[in-house]
């Protein structure tokens, strides 16, 4: 349950338009969320019952738990 997961993953955009796809879980999988972030925006989310998985497009410093990442532009 959200309220019950302490971890989150925070998203910082590196360039305009930047997306952040939240993903359902169960045995359907498809986006059910879609965030837009501009340079220097953040977006700190969890992982919930209704979300499984998180997409990220476009360039941006990802930070969880696992360590830090930087996704990229195509
Ligand atoms: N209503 C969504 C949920 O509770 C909100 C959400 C949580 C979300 N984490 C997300 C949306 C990650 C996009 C990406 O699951």
């Amino acid at each position: 349950m959200a309220e019950k997961n302490e971890e989150y993953v925070i998203i910082k955009a590196k360039e305009d338009g930047v997306n952040v796809i939240g993903l359902t879980r169960g045995s359907d999988t498809r986006f059910h969320h879609s965030e837009k972030l501009d340079t220097g925006e953040v977006m700190i989310a969890q992982f919930t019952e209704h979300t499984s998985a998180i997409k990220v497009r476009g360039h941006a410093q990802i930070l969880t738990a696992f360590g830090e990442v930087e996704s990229e532009r195509k």
